[in-house]
């Protein structure tokens, strides 16, 4: 089986069947756009096993995604998706680069939450685009945006519950979608969700717990990924 796509964090392997494929989840981090690099050990077991948790209980929940099994520590079956290209980030609380854009400081909760687009493009650095740019660049169509919005927003409610219920304020997110290869016309929750696409603050303690660890030098990074795990795992089962 081959390798048909290499990304900072992850590989999708080909399978037997044309619909599905092997996703691995990698030991290497990035951030900043690939600016500062480093891989720690464990890192894709736990991504998985988070990964993993979510993704079993948004399907039971009723969100269609690209979800299949858990094959191994690193490995997932997925069904094959062509990926749209544009990032769906949500934001409940002000962080990251919404403070730096807007001078307004991290912490602040919002009234409603912020749903944001970036072009997914490695090359262009990931750039801020809106619903006009999306449907100029013919990235999706009207319709196809009106449905992640509303994809966002449930994923967003199902996941602030989770996280909370396990202590854990949900700041922001990033969500991919894609395109069903087997039903091009269904678009399902593809990617992964995990500590290093997410913003996860201790609601006791405000302590960060995901990628910002990595992001800002604050050094237990994968103590915080396997706090994450424990937690998630104490409250749904795999
Ligand atoms: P930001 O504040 O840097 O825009 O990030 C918002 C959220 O999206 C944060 O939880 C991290 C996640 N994210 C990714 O997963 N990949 C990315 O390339 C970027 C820029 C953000
Ligand atoms: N994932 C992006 C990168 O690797 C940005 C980030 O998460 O900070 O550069």
């Amino acid at each position: 089986m081959q390798a048909i796509y290499e990304g900072k964090a992850k590989r999708l392997w080909t399978t037997e069947d044309p619909h599905t494929l092997r996703m691995e989840f990698k030991n290497d981090a990035t951030a900043f756009n690939g600016e500062k690099k480093a891989s720690f050990e464990d890192k894709g077991r736990l991504n998985n096993a988070i990964s993993t948790l979510i993704y079993q209980y948004l399907e039971e929940v009723g969100v269609p995604t690209h979800f299949v099994r858990k094959i191994d520590d690193t490995n997932v079956e997925v069904r094959k998706v062509e990926i749209l290209m544009v990032e769906v980030i949500v934001r409940n609380v002000s962080a990251g680069s919404f403070s730096k854009r807007t001078g307004m400081p991290e912490g602040k909760d919002f009234s409603q939450p912020i749903i944001e687009f970036s072009y997914k493009s490695d090359e262009l650095g990931d750039p801020l685009i809106n619903d006009d740019y999306i449907r100029e660049m013919g990235l999706a169509s009207v319709e196809d945006m009106a449905h992640l919005r509303k994809s966002a927003l449930k994923v967003n409610e199902i996941l602030i519950a989770l996280f909370a219920d396990v202590g854990l304020r949900l700041v922001d997110f990033k969500l991919e979608f894609g395109r069903l290869a087997s039903d091009p016309s269904k678009i399902v929750l593809a990617d992964e969700i995990s500590p290093d696409g997410c913003r996860l603050w201790d609601l006791k303690t405000g302590e960060k717990m995901d990628k910002d660890r990595f992001r800002r030098d604050l050094g237990n990074v994968m103590d915080a990924y396997r706090e994450v795990l424990a937690r998630l795992q104490a409250r749904i089962s795999e």
